[in-house]
C-alpha cells in the first residue's frame, strides 16, 4: 500500500470521528430516534438499515452502491465517502500514479473527487453537514432527538484530524484560513438554498413516493427552515431574544432561519443588498400565512445564482484583509442583517475565530485582550449546562457580544 494511504488509514481509523459514523447508528440515541420517528404501535426501521441515515452516516446512495467491492457500510464515512468511488482509480492510484502525478483531468474522469480544491471539498462536507436536496435533518428528525446541524466549514475542517500535509497546504494557498471561511459560507448557502427550493417544490401539491411506496406530501412549513428560537424560547425570564430583536420585530413571529445564507449574501453582494432584494423577499415569503412554494423555489434559485458565480470567479481571490473588513461591517446589526438571531451570532463568532487563525498564520501574535474577547463571545453563545440547542439559553446581553467583537478588532489593530 502506498505510504500516504497507509498513514491516512491509521489517522482515520484511530482519530477521525467519521470512522465511528456507522457505529453511532447502533447506539441508544439512534434507537430512540428511530422509535420516535414512528407511531408507538409501529415497528421502527433499524437505523443501520434506514437509507435516510446511511446516506449521511456512510455515504450518498449508500444502499444502492452497496455491491461495490471496495467498501462496506460498517466503515462509516470512509475514504470513498470523501474521495469518490475508488473502483475505477484504485489500480492507477497504486501503480502509475506513484511514479507520476496524475492530472486533475485524469482524476476527475476516473470519478475521483478533487478534494484539494476548497470549493469541491466544502461541497462534499456540506452535503452531509448542511444537508442537501436529498439528505436532510428536518424538524421531525430533530424533534426525534437528532442533533441539529450547525456547520461552519473552516472550524469543522480545523477540528478534523488531518491525514494530509496541512503545513504544505497553507504554504501553497495564501490566506488559506480566510479563504476556507469564505468558501465554506458560500458553499453552505448554495447547499441550503438548493435544499429549501427542493423541499418547497415537493410541498407544492406534488405527491412524492415515500420509502414504503405509499404516496406522501412533504410537510410544510418545514420548521427546521425557520429560526428555532421563534418558537422555542424561555417564556418565564425576560427573553434573551428580545435584546436581539430589531425595531419593528416582535417575538413569537415566525422567522426564516437565514443562518446558512446571510453571511454569504454579505460576502458576495458587498453588503449593499436592499429591502427589495431577493434575500428580503425570500424572508418575507417564508413568513406569509401561506408561503407560495413556487415563489420560494424561484427566489432560492435567484439567490444562489450570484453565489455560484462568486465560487467560480472570486473564491480564490479572497484574502485575510477582506475578512478583516467584513468582520468590521457585520459586527453591528444593520439594515443588511436586521436579525441578530443566535444562529447569526454563531456565524459572526466563527468568522472572528477564522480571522484570529488567519492573522496567526501570518505571524501576528494574539494579545491577551483578543483572546479574552473571543472567550467572551463564546460564553455569550454557550448554553447553560445540560441544555441543548432547542432550549432557552444564556442571559447575557447581546451588547456583551458586540463589545467583545469591537474589543477583538481593536486589539488586533483591525479597523
Ligand atoms: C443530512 C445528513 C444526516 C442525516 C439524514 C442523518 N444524520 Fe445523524 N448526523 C449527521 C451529522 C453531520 C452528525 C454530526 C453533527 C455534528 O456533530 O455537527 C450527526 C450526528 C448524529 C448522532 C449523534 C452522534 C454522536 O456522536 O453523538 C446520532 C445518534 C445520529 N446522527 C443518528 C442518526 C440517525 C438514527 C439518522 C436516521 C434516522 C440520522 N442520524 C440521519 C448527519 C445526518
Ligand atoms: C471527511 C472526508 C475524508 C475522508 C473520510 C478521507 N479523506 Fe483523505 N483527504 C481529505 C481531504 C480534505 C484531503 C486534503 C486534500 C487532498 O489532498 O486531496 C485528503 C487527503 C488525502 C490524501 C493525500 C495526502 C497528502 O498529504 O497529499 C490521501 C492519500 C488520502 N486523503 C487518503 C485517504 C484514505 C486512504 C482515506 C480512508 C482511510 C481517506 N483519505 C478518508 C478528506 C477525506
Ligand atoms: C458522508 C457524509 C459526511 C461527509 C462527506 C463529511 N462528514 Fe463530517 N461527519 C459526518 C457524520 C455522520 C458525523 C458524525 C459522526 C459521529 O458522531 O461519530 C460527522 C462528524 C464530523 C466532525 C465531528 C463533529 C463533532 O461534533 O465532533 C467533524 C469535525 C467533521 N465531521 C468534519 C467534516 C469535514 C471538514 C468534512 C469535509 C472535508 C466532512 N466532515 C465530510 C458525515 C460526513
Ligand atoms: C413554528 C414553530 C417551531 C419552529 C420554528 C421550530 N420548532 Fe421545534 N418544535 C415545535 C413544536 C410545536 C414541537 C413539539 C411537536 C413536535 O415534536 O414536533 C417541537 C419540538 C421540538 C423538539 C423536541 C423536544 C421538545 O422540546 O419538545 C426539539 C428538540 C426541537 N423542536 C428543536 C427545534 C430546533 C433545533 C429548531 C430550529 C432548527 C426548531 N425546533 C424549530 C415548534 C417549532
Amino acid at each position: 500500500m502506498q505510504a500516504g494511504s497507509a498513514s491516512a488509514y491509521t489517522t482515520w481509523r484511530t482519530r477521525d470521528p467519521h470512522s465511528r459514523a456507522y457505529g453511532v447508528l447502533e447506539n441508544a440515541l439512534s434507537q430512540q430516534i428511530a422509535a420516535n420517528l414512528v407511531r408507538p404501535d409501529k415497528e421502527p426501521i433499524p437505523p443501520q438499515r434506514d437509507s435516510r441515515c446511511l446516506d449521511c452516516h456512510v455515504r450518498q446512495d449508500a444502499t444502492s452502491a452497496r455491491e461495490a467491492p471496495t467498501y462496506s457500510l460498517e466503515d462509516g464515512v470512509s475514504c470513498e465517502s470523501c474521495h469518490g468511488p475508488a473502483a475505477r482509480w484504485i489500480d492507477a492510484h497504486w501503480s502509475s500514479w506513484r511514479d507520476r502525478a496524475a492530472s486533475d483531468q485524469e482524476r476527475r474522469e476516473l470519478g475521483m473527487v478533487l478534494t484539494t480544491d476548497l470549493v469541491v471539498r466544502a461541497t462534499k462536507c456540506a452535503g452531509c453537514h448542511v444537508g442537501d436536496a436529498r439528505r436532510r435533518v428536518d424538524h421531525d428528525l430533530i424533534a426525534a432527538g437528532h442533533p441539529r446541524l450547525l456547520f461552519e466549514f473552516s472550524s469543522y475542517l480545523a477540528n478534523l484530524p488531518k491525514h494530509w500535509d496541512v503545513a504544505k497546504e497553507k504554504r501553497d494557498t495564501p490566506d488559506f484560513e480566510a479563504r476556507a471561511w469564505a468558501i465554506g459560507q458560500v458553499v453552505s448557502a448554495v447547499t441550503a438554498l438548493d435544499r429549501l427550493g427542493h423541499v418547497a417544490s415537493q410541498a407544492d401539491g406534488l405527491r412524492i413516493k415515500d420509502q414504503r411506496g405509499s404516496t406522501a406530501v412533504a410537510p410544510w412549513p418545514e420548521l427546521s427552515e425557520y429560526s428555532c428560537f421563534a418558537c422555542h424560547h424561555d417564556l418565564a425570564e425576560p427573553s434573551w431574544l428580545h435584546g436581539f430583536q430589531q425595531s419593528g420585530e416582535e417575538s413569537g413571529i415566525l422567522r426564516w432561519n437565514r443562518g446558512n445564507v446571510g453571511m454569504a449574501e454579505l460576502l458576495t453582494a458587498g453588503g449593499d443588498h436592499e429591502a427589495s432584494g431577493p434575500l428580503a423577499l425570500l424572508g418575507r415569503e417564508m413568513v406569509r400565512d401561506e408561503p407560495r412554494a413556487h415563489e420560494i423555489e424561484r427566489l432560492a434559485q435567484t439567490l444562489s445564482e450570484p453565489l455560484r458565480a462568486w465560487l467560480a470567479r472570486d473564491a480564490n481571490r479572497f484574502t485575510t484583509a477582506d475578512l478583516c473588513s467584513l468582520v468590521g461591517r457585520i459586527s453591528r446589526p444593520s439594515a443588511a442583517s436586521p436579525h441578530w438571531d443566535w444562529e447569526h451570532l454563531v456565524q459572526i463568532y466563527l468568522a472572528v475565530a477564522s480571522l484570529d487563525q488567519g492573522l496567526a498564520d501570518q505571524g501576528h501574535v494574539p494579545s491577551t485582550k483578543s483572546k479574552d474577547a473571543l472567550k467572551t463571545m463564546a460564553e455569550t453563545l454557550a448554553f447553560p449546562r445540560s441544555y441543548d440547542s432547542a432550549k432557552p439559553f444564556g442571559g447575557r446581553a447581546p451588547e456583551a457580544f458586540q463589545k467583545a467583537v469591537e474589543s477583538f478588532l481593536g486589539a488586533s489593530g483591525v479597523k
